[in-house]
Protein backbone atom coordinates (compact mmCIF):
# COMPACT_ATOMS: atom_id res chain seq x y z
CA UNK A 1 0.00 0.00 0.00
CA UNK A 2 1.32 3.90 -1.15
CA UNK A 3 1.46 6.29 1.92
CA UNK A 4 0.48 9.92 0.99
CA UNK A 5 3.53 11.73 -0.16
CA UNK A 6 3.31 13.98 2.62
CA UNK A 7 5.86 15.30 4.91
CA UNK A 8 5.66 13.52 8.39
CA UNK A 9 4.73 17.19 10.46
CA UNK A 10 2.07 17.41 8.25
CA UNK A 11 0.64 14.15 8.62
CA UNK A 12 0.76 14.50 12.27
CA UNK A 13 -1.23 17.61 12.27
CA UNK A 14 -3.90 16.27 9.86
CA UNK A 15 -4.53 13.82 12.09
CA UNK A 16 -5.31 15.70 15.19
CA UNK A 17 -7.25 17.84 13.38
CA UNK A 18 -10.39 15.16 12.48
CA UNK A 19 -13.75 15.16 12.97
CA UNK A 20 -14.01 12.64 16.11
CA UNK A 21 -11.72 14.63 18.17
CA UNK A 22 -13.64 17.80 17.35
CA UNK A 23 -17.22 16.07 18.29
CA UNK A 24 -17.99 17.22 21.62
CA UNK A 25 -18.18 14.80 24.31
CA UNK A 26 -21.85 13.58 24.92
CA UNK A 27 -23.20 11.19 27.62
CA UNK A 28 -23.78 7.90 26.93
CA UNK A 29 -27.16 7.66 24.60
CA UNK A 30 -27.82 3.97 26.45
CA UNK A 31 -27.42 5.39 29.76
CA UNK A 32 -24.23 2.72 30.63
CA UNK A 33 -21.02 4.32 31.90
CA UNK A 34 -18.33 4.99 29.16
CA UNK A 35 -15.50 2.27 30.86
CA UNK A 36 -12.56 3.03 29.33
CA UNK A 37 -10.95 -0.82 29.94
CA UNK A 38 -13.26 -1.39 26.28
CA UNK A 39 -11.22 -0.94 23.70
CA UNK A 40 -9.99 -3.13 20.66
CA UNK A 41 -6.26 -3.36 19.65
CA UNK A 42 -5.30 -3.15 15.52
CA UNK A 43 -1.62 -4.81 14.93
CA UNK A 44 -0.15 -3.94 11.41
CA UNK A 45 1.33 -7.37 10.28
CA UNK A 46 3.63 -5.78 7.79
CA UNK A 47 5.40 -3.86 10.84
CA UNK A 48 3.99 -5.66 14.16
CA UNK A 49 2.86 -2.53 15.56
CA UNK A 50 -0.03 -2.40 17.50
CA UNK A 51 -2.64 0.32 18.64
CA UNK A 52 -5.38 0.32 21.39
CA UNK A 53 -8.28 2.55 20.67
CA UNK A 54 -11.13 3.00 23.43
CA UNK A 55 -14.21 1.95 22.61
CA UNK A 56 -16.59 5.36 23.52
CA UNK A 57 -20.24 6.18 23.04
CA UNK A 58 -19.99 3.15 20.94
CA UNK A 59 -17.59 3.58 18.48
CA UNK A 60 -13.44 3.75 18.07
CA UNK A 61 -12.09 7.11 16.47
CA UNK A 62 -11.06 6.57 13.22
CA UNK A 63 -8.42 9.42 13.53
CA UNK A 64 -6.27 7.05 16.25
CA UNK A 65 -6.52 4.05 13.06
CA UNK A 66 -5.17 6.91 10.30
CA UNK A 67 -2.68 6.95 13.23
CA UNK A 68 -1.36 3.77 12.88
CA UNK A 69 -2.19 3.16 9.08
CA UNK A 70 -1.85 6.61 7.33
CA UNK A 71 -2.90 5.72 3.53
CA UNK A 72 -4.81 2.89 4.34
CA UNK A 73 -8.59 3.15 4.27
CA UNK A 74 -11.16 1.63 6.17
CA UNK A 75 -13.61 0.52 3.20
CA UNK A 76 -17.05 0.61 4.23
CA UNK A 77 -19.32 1.41 1.14
CA UNK A 78 -22.70 2.49 2.03
CA UNK A 79 -20.93 3.90 5.67
CA UNK A 80 -22.45 0.22 6.87
CA UNK A 81 -20.06 0.24 9.85
CA UNK A 82 -19.46 4.26 10.03
CA UNK A 83 -20.12 6.49 12.41
CA UNK A 84 -19.98 10.14 10.61
CA UNK A 85 -21.22 12.10 13.72
CA UNK A 86 -21.52 13.06 17.27
CA UNK A 87 -25.31 13.37 17.60
CA UNK A 88 -27.66 14.51 20.25
CA UNK A 89 -30.62 14.52 18.47
CA UNK A 90 -32.53 10.85 17.56
CA UNK A 91 -31.50 7.71 19.53
CA UNK A 92 -32.11 4.49 17.01
CA UNK A 93 -31.90 1.20 18.17
CA UNK A 94 -32.20 -1.29 15.37
CA UNK A 95 -32.45 -4.70 17.59
CA UNK A 96 -34.73 -4.07 20.18
CA UNK A 97 -36.85 -1.46 17.96
CA UNK A 98 -36.15 1.25 19.99
CA UNK A 99 -36.83 5.00 18.77
CA UNK A 100 -36.48 8.35 20.71
CA UNK A 101 -36.29 12.04 19.86
CA UNK A 102 -33.78 13.94 22.40
CA UNK A 103 -34.36 10.80 24.65
CA UNK A 104 -38.08 10.65 25.08
CA UNK A 105 -39.55 7.76 23.21
CA UNK A 106 -41.71 7.94 20.04
CA UNK A 107 -44.75 6.06 21.60
CA UNK A 108 -45.01 9.12 24.13
CA UNK A 109 -44.22 11.92 21.77
CA UNK A 110 -47.08 10.09 19.16
CA UNK A 111 -49.46 9.84 21.44
CA UNK A 112 -49.16 13.20 23.54
CA UNK A 113 -47.03 15.71 21.67
CA UNK A 114 -47.95 17.22 18.37
CA UNK A 115 -45.56 18.16 15.17
CA UNK A 116 -44.75 21.80 15.36
CA UNK A 117 -44.15 20.70 19.05
CA UNK A 118 -41.65 17.52 17.93
CA UNK A 119 -39.98 19.98 15.65
CA UNK A 120 -38.91 22.84 18.06
CA UNK A 121 -37.77 19.65 20.14
CA UNK A 122 -35.52 18.77 17.47
CA UNK A 123 -34.39 21.90 16.60
CA UNK A 124 -33.96 22.93 20.09
CA UNK A 125 -33.11 20.37 22.27
CA UNK A 126 -35.83 20.35 24.53
CA UNK A 127 -39.90 20.35 24.46
CA UNK A 128 -40.84 24.20 24.90
CA UNK A 129 -42.78 26.02 27.75
CA UNK A 130 -46.10 27.22 26.29
CA UNK A 131 -44.87 30.99 25.74
CA UNK A 132 -42.10 29.08 23.42
CA UNK A 133 -44.35 27.02 22.19
CA UNK A 134 -46.65 29.63 21.23
CA UNK A 135 -43.80 31.93 19.95
CA UNK A 136 -42.99 29.20 17.83
CA UNK A 137 -46.17 28.07 16.13
CA UNK A 138 -46.47 32.13 15.66
CA UNK A 139 -43.11 32.40 14.05
CA UNK A 140 -44.04 29.31 11.51
CA UNK A 141 -47.36 30.05 11.17
CA UNK A 142 -46.69 33.82 10.01
CA UNK A 143 -43.67 32.14 7.39
CA UNK A 144 -45.81 30.48 5.17
CA UNK A 145 -46.55 32.31 2.51
CA UNK A 146 -44.05 31.88 -0.18
CA UNK A 147 -43.15 34.99 -3.11
CA UNK A 148 -45.32 35.57 -5.91
CA UNK A 149 -43.04 34.88 -8.49
CA UNK A 150 -43.26 30.77 -7.22
CA UNK A 151 -47.11 31.07 -7.25
CA UNK A 152 -46.77 32.66 -11.01
CA UNK A 153 -43.76 31.50 -12.71
CA UNK A 154 -41.77 29.14 -11.44
CA UNK A 155 -44.42 26.19 -11.09
CA UNK A 156 -45.86 27.34 -14.46
CA UNK A 157 -42.36 26.09 -15.80
CA UNK A 158 -42.95 22.39 -15.12
CA UNK A 159 -44.10 19.96 -17.45
CA UNK A 160 -48.47 19.20 -16.45
CA UNK A 161 -47.64 15.57 -15.21
CA UNK A 162 -44.38 16.71 -13.26
CA UNK A 163 -43.85 14.59 -10.27
CA UNK A 164 -44.26 16.87 -7.25
CA UNK A 165 -40.95 15.61 -5.63
CA UNK A 166 -38.72 16.39 -8.60
CA UNK A 167 -41.34 19.72 -8.01
CA UNK A 168 -40.60 20.09 -4.31
CA UNK A 169 -36.61 19.47 -4.72
CA UNK A 170 -36.39 22.29 -7.03
CA UNK A 171 -39.05 24.77 -5.23
CA UNK A 172 -36.61 24.23 -1.68
CA UNK A 173 -32.99 24.69 -4.05
CA UNK A 174 -35.02 27.69 -5.68
CA UNK A 175 -36.12 29.31 -2.28
CA UNK A 176 -32.28 29.82 -1.41
CA UNK A 177 -32.16 32.65 -4.27
CA UNK A 178 -35.28 34.66 -2.93
CA UNK A 179 -33.19 34.72 0.61
CA UNK A 180 -29.63 35.85 0.01
CA UNK A 181 -28.63 36.30 3.72
CA UNK A 182 -29.08 32.50 4.06
CA UNK A 183 -25.51 32.20 3.26
CA UNK A 184 -24.39 33.69 5.92
CA UNK A 185 -24.84 30.09 8.17
CA UNK A 186 -22.21 31.55 11.33
CA UNK A 187 -25.07 33.82 12.52
CA UNK A 188 -27.46 31.68 14.54
CA UNK A 189 -29.90 34.31 14.37
CA UNK A 190 -29.63 33.68 10.76
CA UNK A 191 -29.94 30.20 10.97
CA UNK A 192 -32.72 30.18 12.79
CA UNK A 193 -34.77 32.74 10.21
CA UNK A 194 -34.38 29.83 7.79
CA UNK A 195 -35.33 27.00 9.60
CA UNK A 196 -38.43 28.83 10.54
CA UNK A 197 -38.77 29.86 6.82
CA UNK A 198 -38.13 25.99 5.72
CA UNK A 199 -40.22 24.11 8.05
CA UNK A 200 -43.13 26.96 7.22
CA UNK A 201 -42.63 26.85 3.34
CA UNK A 202 -42.08 23.26 2.63
CA UNK A 203 -46.09 22.22 3.10
CA UNK A 204 -46.70 25.16 0.69
CA UNK A 205 -44.54 24.31 -1.82
CA UNK A 206 -45.89 20.74 -1.35
CA UNK A 207 -49.90 21.86 -1.55
CA UNK A 208 -48.81 23.97 -4.94
CA UNK A 209 -47.27 21.19 -6.74
CA UNK A 210 -50.11 19.34 -6.31
CA UNK A 211 -52.34 22.23 -7.02
CA UNK A 212 -50.51 22.49 -10.40
CA UNK A 213 -50.38 18.43 -10.83
CA UNK A 214 -54.85 19.02 -10.79
CA UNK A 215 -54.73 21.72 -12.55
CA UNK A 216 -56.35 23.77 -9.68
CA UNK A 217 -55.44 26.88 -9.03
CA UNK A 218 -52.88 28.25 -6.24
CA UNK A 219 -54.23 27.84 -2.29
CA UNK A 220 -53.03 31.01 -0.11
CA UNK A 221 -51.78 29.67 3.32
CA UNK A 222 -54.66 30.27 6.01
CA UNK A 223 -52.99 31.81 9.73
CA UNK A 224 -56.13 30.53 11.34
CA UNK A 225 -55.15 26.65 10.70
CA UNK A 226 -52.91 24.73 12.92
CA UNK A 227 -49.70 22.84 10.44
CA UNK A 228 -51.21 20.30 9.45
CA UNK A 229 -55.02 21.51 9.10
CA UNK A 230 -53.63 24.60 7.20
CA UNK A 231 -51.47 22.04 4.77
CA UNK A 232 -54.89 19.92 3.55
CA UNK A 233 -56.44 23.39 3.37
CA UNK A 234 -53.66 24.24 0.75
CA UNK A 235 -54.65 21.07 -1.04
CA UNK A 236 -58.26 20.41 -0.77
CA UNK A 237 -59.93 23.71 -0.62
CA UNK A 238 -62.00 24.63 -3.48
CA UNK A 239 -64.34 27.45 -3.96
CA UNK A 240 -65.36 28.07 -0.63
CA UNK A 241 -63.43 30.72 1.39
CA UNK A 242 -62.25 27.83 4.29
CA UNK A 243 -61.70 24.44 4.63
CA UNK A 244 -62.42 22.55 7.74
CA UNK A 245 -60.65 18.94 7.54
CA UNK A 246 -61.94 15.94 9.26
CA UNK A 247 -60.13 16.17 13.10
CA UNK A 248 -59.21 12.44 13.15
CA UNK A 249 -57.61 12.94 9.36
CA UNK A 250 -56.34 15.99 10.53
CA UNK A 251 -54.20 14.01 13.95
CA UNK A 252 -53.65 11.20 11.96
CA UNK A 253 -51.72 13.52 9.53
CA UNK A 254 -49.71 15.24 12.41
CA UNK A 255 -48.91 12.38 13.55
CA UNK A 256 -47.22 10.90 10.21
CA UNK A 257 -45.24 14.09 10.34
CA UNK A 258 -44.49 13.50 13.85
CA UNK A 259 -43.15 9.89 12.77
CA UNK A 260 -41.36 10.97 9.80
CA UNK A 261 -39.74 13.67 11.83
CA UNK A 262 -36.23 12.26 12.67
CA UNK A 263 -34.30 8.99 12.12
CA UNK A 264 -30.36 9.76 12.46
CA UNK A 265 -27.82 9.54 9.96
CA UNK A 266 -30.22 7.69 6.93
CA UNK A 267 -29.58 8.47 3.37
CA UNK A 268 -31.20 11.76 3.58
CA UNK A 269 -29.97 13.10 6.61
CA UNK A 270 -26.51 12.37 5.23
CA UNK A 271 -26.84 13.96 1.54
CA UNK A 272 -28.12 17.08 3.89
CA UNK A 273 -25.18 17.09 6.02
CA UNK A 274 -22.57 15.98 3.29
CA UNK A 275 -23.83 19.42 1.28
CA UNK A 276 -23.90 21.58 4.33
CA UNK A 277 -20.60 20.32 5.29
CA UNK A 278 -19.46 22.78 2.55
CA UNK A 279 -20.90 25.37 3.83
CA UNK A 280 -23.92 25.78 1.61
CA UNK A 281 -26.90 27.63 2.48
CA UNK A 282 -29.41 25.75 4.08
CA UNK A 283 -31.92 25.52 1.26
CA UNK A 284 -29.33 23.80 -0.95
CA UNK A 285 -29.13 21.77 1.69
CA UNK A 286 -32.09 20.73 1.99
CA UNK A 287 -32.51 19.94 -1.27
CA UNK A 288 -30.26 17.83 -1.13
CA UNK A 289 -31.96 16.01 1.62
CA UNK A 290 -35.30 16.06 -0.38
CA UNK A 291 -33.62 14.30 -3.50
CA UNK A 292 -31.90 11.76 -1.82
CA UNK A 293 -35.67 11.41 -0.19
CA UNK A 294 -37.22 10.58 -3.83
CA UNK A 295 -35.85 7.12 -4.01
CA UNK A 296 -37.47 3.83 -3.68
CA UNK A 297 -35.07 2.38 -1.40
CA UNK A 298 -35.45 5.38 1.05
CA UNK A 299 -38.73 7.88 1.11
CA UNK A 300 -39.98 6.97 -2.09
CA UNK A 301 -40.68 3.45 -0.57
CA UNK A 302 -44.15 4.43 0.19
CA UNK A 303 -45.57 4.97 -3.13
CA UNK A 304 -43.50 1.95 -4.39
CA UNK A 305 -45.54 0.09 -1.69
CA UNK A 306 -48.61 1.49 -3.48
CA UNK A 307 -47.52 0.21 -6.48
CA UNK A 308 -46.51 -3.09 -5.84
CA UNK A 309 -49.90 -3.75 -3.95
CA UNK A 310 -51.35 -2.57 -7.15
CA UNK A 311 -49.04 -4.80 -9.30
CA UNK A 312 -49.70 -8.43 -7.64
CA UNK A 313 -53.58 -7.19 -8.26
CA UNK A 314 -55.18 -10.00 -6.02
CA UNK A 315 -55.13 -11.88 -2.85
CA UNK A 316 -54.15 -15.00 -4.01
CA UNK A 317 -51.24 -13.55 -6.23
CA UNK A 318 -49.45 -12.99 -2.97
CA UNK A 319 -47.32 -16.56 -2.52
CA UNK A 320 -46.66 -16.21 -6.59
CA UNK A 321 -45.22 -12.68 -5.69
CA UNK A 322 -43.81 -13.55 -2.86
CA UNK A 323 -41.71 -16.75 -4.42
CA UNK A 324 -40.64 -14.22 -7.28
CA UNK A 325 -38.61 -12.14 -4.81
CA UNK A 326 -37.18 -14.77 -3.08
CA UNK A 327 -35.45 -15.65 -6.73
CA UNK A 328 -34.67 -11.74 -6.82
CA UNK A 329 -37.05 -10.86 -9.09
CA UNK A 330 -37.74 -7.99 -6.90
CA UNK A 331 -38.46 -6.25 -3.49
CA UNK A 332 -41.22 -6.98 -1.15
CA UNK A 333 -41.35 -2.72 -0.65
CA UNK A 334 -41.48 -1.27 2.71
CA UNK A 335 -39.39 -4.71 4.15
CA UNK A 336 -36.43 -4.46 5.58
CA UNK A 337 -34.29 -1.67 6.54
CA UNK A 338 -30.62 -0.68 7.35
CA UNK A 339 -30.91 -0.40 11.10
CA UNK A 340 -34.19 -2.23 12.17
CA UNK A 341 -33.52 -6.20 12.51
CA UNK A 342 -36.85 -6.12 14.67
CA UNK A 343 -40.13 -4.29 13.81
CA UNK A 344 -40.17 -0.62 13.07
CA UNK A 345 -41.37 1.16 16.08
CA UNK A 346 -43.22 3.48 14.09
CA UNK A 347 -44.82 1.03 11.98
CA UNK A 348 -46.65 -0.02 14.59
CA UNK A 349 -48.00 3.20 15.43
CA UNK A 350 -48.98 3.83 11.82
CA UNK A 351 -50.85 0.36 11.43
CA UNK A 352 -52.94 1.63 14.65
CA UNK A 353 -53.04 5.03 13.41
CA UNK A 354 -54.65 3.15 10.26
CA UNK A 355 -57.71 2.02 11.78
CA UNK A 356 -58.70 5.30 12.98
CA UNK A 357 -58.26 6.74 10.01
CA UNK A 358 -60.38 4.14 8.11
CA UNK A 359 -62.87 4.33 11.03
CA UNK A 360 -63.52 7.74 9.34
CA UNK A 361 -62.40 6.62 5.18
CA UNK A 362 -63.86 3.29 5.14
CA UNK A 363 -61.47 0.35 5.01
CA UNK A 364 -58.83 0.54 2.50
CA UNK A 365 -59.18 -2.46 0.20
CA UNK A 366 -55.68 -2.85 -0.03
CA UNK A 367 -55.06 -3.41 3.67
CA UNK A 368 -56.01 -7.21 3.56
CA UNK A 369 -53.81 -7.58 0.74
CA UNK A 370 -50.94 -6.18 2.58
CA UNK A 371 -52.08 -7.59 5.85
CA UNK A 372 -51.64 -10.40 3.85
CA UNK A 373 -48.16 -10.08 2.56
CA UNK A 374 -46.92 -9.25 5.92
CA UNK A 375 -48.02 -12.67 7.51
CA UNK A 376 -46.62 -14.37 4.46
CA UNK A 377 -43.18 -13.13 4.78
CA UNK A 378 -42.75 -12.57 8.50
CA UNK A 379 -43.52 -16.87 8.45
CA UNK A 380 -40.64 -17.26 5.78
CA UNK A 381 -37.78 -18.65 6.18
CA UNK A 382 -36.23 -15.87 3.18
CA UNK A 383 -37.55 -12.99 5.42
CA UNK A 384 -37.10 -14.36 8.82
CA UNK A 385 -32.86 -15.21 8.31
CA UNK A 386 -32.82 -11.50 7.12
CA UNK A 387 -34.56 -10.22 9.45
CA UNK A 388 -36.84 -8.46 7.37
CA UNK A 389 -40.03 -6.83 9.06
CA UNK A 390 -42.22 -3.96 7.65
CA UNK A 391 -40.56 -0.65 8.08
CA UNK A 392 -42.52 2.93 8.16
CA UNK A 393 -43.44 2.78 4.36
CA UNK A 394 -45.46 -0.34 4.80
CA UNK A 395 -48.66 1.09 6.12
CA UNK A 396 -48.02 4.89 5.57
CA UNK A 397 -49.39 4.61 1.95
CA UNK A 398 -52.36 3.06 2.42
CA UNK A 399 -53.25 6.32 5.09
CA UNK A 400 -52.44 8.17 2.94
CA UNK A 401 -54.34 6.67 -0.28
CA UNK A 402 -57.04 6.53 1.91
CA UNK A 403 -56.97 10.50 3.08
CA UNK A 404 -57.15 11.15 -0.67
CA UNK A 405 -53.81 12.07 -1.29
CA UNK A 406 -52.31 10.54 -5.16
CA UNK A 407 -49.59 7.98 -5.00
CA UNK A 408 -46.92 11.11 -6.18
CA UNK A 409 -47.23 13.07 -3.00
CA UNK A 410 -46.36 10.23 -0.92
CA UNK A 411 -42.96 10.89 -0.70
CA UNK A 412 -43.63 14.81 -0.54
CA UNK A 413 -46.04 14.12 2.67
CA UNK A 414 -42.20 12.23 4.08
CA UNK A 415 -40.32 14.99 3.18
CA UNK A 416 -42.57 17.56 4.95
CA UNK A 417 -42.20 15.90 8.42
CA UNK A 418 -38.10 15.45 7.08
CA UNK A 419 -37.77 19.17 6.76
CA UNK A 420 -37.20 19.16 11.11
CA UNK A 421 -35.00 15.95 11.42
CA UNK A 422 -32.68 17.68 7.93
CA UNK A 423 -32.39 21.22 9.58
CA UNK A 424 -31.60 19.69 13.03
CA UNK A 425 -28.72 17.80 11.82
CA UNK A 426 -27.66 21.05 9.77
CA UNK A 427 -27.61 23.26 12.80
CA UNK A 428 -26.16 20.43 15.04
CA UNK A 429 -23.56 20.07 12.60
CA UNK A 430 -22.84 23.55 11.91
CA UNK A 431 -22.48 23.96 16.04
CA UNK A 432 -20.14 21.31 16.27
CA UNK A 433 -17.97 22.86 13.33
CA UNK A 434 -17.77 20.35 11.68
CA UNK A 435 -15.26 19.07 9.28
CA UNK A 436 -15.76 18.93 5.46
CA UNK A 437 -17.20 15.09 3.80
CA UNK A 438 -15.17 14.03 2.00
CA UNK A 439 -14.50 10.77 1.92
CA UNK A 440 -11.45 8.17 0.70
CA UNK A 441 -11.26 5.78 -2.20
CA UNK A 442 -9.88 2.98 -3.24
CA UNK A 443 -8.75 3.48 -6.47
CA UNK A 444 -9.06 -0.19 -8.73
CA UNK A 445 -8.96 1.58 -12.02
CA UNK A 446 -5.80 1.25 -14.60
CA UNK A 447 -2.38 2.26 -14.20
CA UNK A 448 -0.41 5.00 -15.94
CA UNK A 449 -0.76 4.57 -19.51
CA UNK A 450 0.20 6.57 -22.59
CA UNK A 451 -2.93 8.47 -24.93
CA UNK A 452 -3.51 6.57 -27.77
CA UNK A 453 -4.70 8.44 -31.02
CA UNK A 454 -7.95 7.47 -32.30
CA UNK A 455 -6.45 6.28 -35.61
CA UNK A 456 -4.71 3.82 -32.95
CA UNK A 457 -7.07 2.15 -31.28
CA UNK A 458 -9.24 -0.97 -31.95
CA UNK A 459 -12.77 -0.85 -33.28
N1 LIG B 1 -37.24 -7.56 -0.08
C1 LIG B 1 -36.53 -8.68 -0.33
N2 LIG B 1 -35.26 -8.87 0.07
C2 LIG B 1 -34.70 -7.86 0.78
C3 LIG B 1 -35.38 -6.67 1.07
C4 LIG B 1 -36.70 -6.54 0.63
N3 LIG B 1 -37.41 -5.44 0.90
N4 LIG B 1 -34.56 -5.84 1.77
C5 LIG B 1 -33.42 -6.51 1.91
N5 LIG B 1 -33.49 -7.73 1.30
C6 LIG B 1 -32.46 -8.77 1.29
C7 LIG B 1 -31.37 -8.46 0.29
O1 LIG B 1 -31.63 -9.02 -0.97
C8 LIG B 1 -30.17 -9.08 0.95
O2 LIG B 1 -30.22 -10.46 0.76
P1 LIG B 1 -28.86 -11.31 0.50
O3 LIG B 1 -28.09 -11.20 1.78
O4 LIG B 1 -29.32 -12.67 0.18
O5 LIG B 1 -28.15 -10.63 -0.66
C9 LIG B 1 -30.41 -8.83 2.44
O6 LIG B 1 -31.84 -8.76 2.57
C10 LIG B 1 -29.79 -7.55 2.97
O7 LIG B 1 -30.23 -6.47 2.15
P2 LIG B 1 -29.38 -5.18 1.82
O8 LIG B 1 -29.85 -4.59 0.54
O9 LIG B 1 -27.92 -5.48 1.94
O10 LIG B 1 -29.77 -4.25 3.05
P3 LIG B 1 -29.49 -2.70 3.16
O11 LIG B 1 -29.37 -2.41 4.60
O12 LIG B 1 -28.36 -2.31 2.27
O13 LIG B 1 -30.82 -2.04 2.55
C11 LIG B 1 -33.05 -1.25 2.40
C12 LIG B 1 -31.86 -1.57 3.32
C13 LIG B 1 -34.11 -0.48 3.17
C14 LIG B 1 -32.56 -0.34 1.24
C15 LIG B 1 -33.62 -2.58 1.82
O14 LIG B 1 -34.10 -3.37 2.88
C16 LIG B 1 -34.71 -2.34 0.79
O15 LIG B 1 -34.41 -2.14 -0.40
N6 LIG B 1 -36.03 -2.35 1.24
C17 LIG B 1 -37.11 -2.06 0.33
C18 LIG B 1 -37.26 -0.56 0.16
C19 LIG B 1 -37.85 0.07 1.39
O16 LIG B 1 -38.85 -0.35 1.94
N7 LIG B 1 -37.23 1.21 1.80
C20 LIG B 1 -37.69 1.99 2.94
C21 LIG B 1 -36.74 1.94 4.07
S1 LIG B 1 -37.40 2.58 5.63
C22 LIG B 1 -37.78 4.22 5.38
C23 LIG B 1 -36.73 5.04 4.79
O17 LIG B 1 -35.55 4.94 5.12
O18 LIG B 1 -37.08 5.85 3.97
Amino acid sequence: MVLPDMPKAYIAAWLQNQVFAAAPEIPNARGTRPDVADSITITDNRSGESLEIPIENGGVDAAKWRDLLPGVWFHDPGFATTSNAASSITDLNGIDGILRYRGYPIEQLAEQSNFLEVAYLLIHGELPNQDEYDNWAHEITHHTYVHENFRKRFNDAFHYNAHPMGMLVSGIAGLSTFYPEAKEIEDPEIRMKQIVRLIAKVPTLAAAAYRYSQGLPFIFPDNNLPYAANFLSMMYRVAKPSFEADPVLTKALDLLFILHADHEQNCSTTAARVVGSSHADPYSSVAAGCAALYGPRHGGANEAVLNMLNDIGSYDQIDDFIESVKRGEGRLMGFGHRVYKSYDPRATLIKKAAHDVFEVTGRNPMLDMALKLEEVALSDEYFISRNLYPNVDFYSGLIYQSMGFPTEMFTVLFAIGRTAGWLAHWKEMLEQNSRIARPRQLYVGEGERPFVPMAERSA
